[in-house]
């Protein structure tokens, strides 16, 4: 309604797109965790180092966009609603938190996977799979979980439950 009257409230907007790319990037990671990577215990290794990295190829660029549009719908927000001083105030420990596995998340996809992560498990892949698949399979519950906590606490905190 306040649309049609040219008054939009860009902190709303910028809302859903946080929720909007929050849906779709921990989305992924569930799916990915929960129902592929317990799908390939039993495959051949080759089978499922080429599976896990065809899924890496779409996955990745979809997941970077993702966090890049929930960094920046949250510094708006946080510019719009002047909500820095809460960074100050031990009450507001969900925004850490928010923020902290985004910082996580972040060096994961961006340095960690590329550079690093890559190199590791594709060579690990190949002389021990069983140890390296259940290790990727362990990373991302650890990272699901950690998600699921802040999606929680972030809606909880942000309605008032703490
Ligand atoms: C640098 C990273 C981030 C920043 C700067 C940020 C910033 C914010 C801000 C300012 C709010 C509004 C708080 C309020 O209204 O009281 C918010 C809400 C929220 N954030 Fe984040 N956030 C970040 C990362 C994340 C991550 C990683 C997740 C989830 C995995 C997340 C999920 C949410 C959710 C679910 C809400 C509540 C939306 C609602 O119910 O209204 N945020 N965030």
């Amino acid at each position: 309604m306040l649309a049609g009257l040219g008054l939009v409230d860009w902190g709303v907007v910028a809302r859903a797109i946080h929720v909007l790319a929050v849906v779709i990037w921990i989305g992924g990671v569930w799916l990915v965790t929960m129902v592929l990577l317990p799908g390939m215990r039993g495959k051949r290794s080759v089978d499922w180092i080429q599976e896990l990295e065809a899924i890496e190829r779409r996955f990745a660029p979809q997941a970077r966009t993702a966090v890049l549009l929930v960094l920046l719908s949250g510094l708006y927000m946080l510019h719009h609603y002047d909500l820095w001083d809460r960074f100050t105030q031990s009450q507001y420990w969900w925004m850490d938190l928010m923020v902290g596995v985004w910082a996580l998340f972040a060096a994961l996809l961006f340095i960690i996977e590329p550079f690093v992560f890559r190199h590791v498990v594709h060579g690990g892949a190949a002389r021990t799979p069983e140890v390296t698949l259940t290790f990727v399979l362990w990373l991302h519950r650890v990272m699901l979980m950690l998600s699921l906590l802040v999606i929680f606490v972030a809606v909880a905190g942000s309605h008032g439950l703490f």
